[in-house]
């Protein structure tokens, strides 16, 4: 077996088998109850790896006779952040227990510490082989976070309606692929507040949002083929943004996307905002991704605030994941 690195000229041929590892070890599988990650977005991510000032992906594919057999995700944080790696391995179900997952995180590890980093991180639903996985390789539970499904189905849209206005003082603005230029210094000291969400033992640090790192975490998911919706409440009087929240909506599937960042800035905390930003983005949804089915979102189960809001318009609890994250430096 090798361990090939994805890079941008990797083959159309490579990336179609590695999505077919990605289906064959993600898709329906219990203990992995997301869905697969798309053709188009593994070839985002591969033709567009991005790196500083955001992060850099990196996918390993572990090949056996001209096949892919397993492969690892990674994206290595930049900025303040430079320390820490995400990562998650996964192998064919008929190859589990073959040493195939020790030997991608290996090389992980090693790449880590080449690199001058001191932490990866490895999720999983508690109980699955992902965690059995990531405690057998050292790996401390180091965060709970509860994954929640919104099935739009289920939307009380009267409620949504009801919902959506903003308090006195506040109105809603939406965008797409560009955040508004007047709204940048803004947005970037409200997504350094979302370093407010709870982080138990992670080794992740506060990060000073520039506004280049703000166009440059645009323009990433842009160039990866996801199309961003943000709604964000503004501050009447100081023209600042109070908030926002955004939903990536993934190349190649119409059906299912994720809940990114939600935050609402300490001094604008209380004023139901974010109930009222989520339940405009749920109008927008309706216009905007008629198609979509169902939306995901992971909390940490001691964020009683962004849960409340959640539970409140609809999202059910899934399972619950733990972040495993193992020393390396
Ligand atoms: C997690 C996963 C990648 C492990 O791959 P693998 O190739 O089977 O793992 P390895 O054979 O290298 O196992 C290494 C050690 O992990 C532990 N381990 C792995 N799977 C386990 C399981 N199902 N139950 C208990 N321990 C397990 C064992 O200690 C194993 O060593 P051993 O076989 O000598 O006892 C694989 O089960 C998978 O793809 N699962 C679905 C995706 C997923 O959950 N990914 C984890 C995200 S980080």
């Amino acid at each position: 077996m090798e361990i090939e690195v994805v890079h941008p000229g990797t083959s159309e041929r490579r990336l179609k088998q590695w999505h077919a590892a990605e289906v064959a070890s993600t898709g329906a599988e219990r203990g992995w109850p997301l869905p697969a990650m798309t053709l188009q977005e593994l070839e985002g991510h591969a033709r567009h790896p991005g790196g500083e000032p955001i992060a850099r992906y990196e996918a390993l594919l572990a090949v056996e006779d001209d096949e892919v057999i397993g492969f690892a995700h990674s994206w290595w944080l930049s900025a303040d952040n430079r320390h820490f790696v995400d990562a998650s391995t996964h192998v064919l179900p008929e190859r589990r227990r073959e040493g195939i997952g020790r030997a991608l995180l290996d090389h992980l590890v090693a790449a880590a510490r080449a690199d001058g980093r001191r932490s990866i991180s490895l999720p999983g639903p508690l109980g699955s082989a992902g965690a059995q996985f990531a405690e057998a390789a050292g790996a401390k539970e180091s965060l709970i976070e509860r994954h929640s499904v919104l099935d739009l189905a289920d939307v009380d849209a009267a409620l949504v309606d009801r919902s959506a206005p903003p308090s006195p003082g506040y109105r809603l603005e939406a965008w797409g692929e560009v955040p508004p230029e007047h709204l940048l210094p803004s947005l970037a000291s409200a997504q350094e507040s979302m370093d407010d969400a709870p982080k138990g033992a992670l080794d992740i640090a506060r990060d000073t949002w520039t506004l280049d790192m703000i166009r440059a975490l645009y323009a990433l998911t842009a160039a990866r083929g996801y199309r961003r919706l943000v709604v964000a409440a503004v501050h009447e009087a100081s023209g600042d943004v109070a908030g926002f929240t955004e939903v990536q909506l993934p190349p190649g599937r119409s059906e299912y996307a994720e809940q990114g960042d939600t935050v609402v800035v300490p001094a604008h905390r209380g004023h139901r905002l974010g109930m009222s930003m989520k339940s405009a983005m749920l109008q927008r949804l309706r216009v905007e991704a008629p198609q979509l089915e169902r939306i995901s979102t992971w909390n940490a189960e001691e964020n009683q605030w962004m849960l409340a809001v959640n539970v409140a318009l609809g999202f059910k609890p899934a399972e619950l994941w733990g972040m495993y994250q193992l020393t390396v430096g």
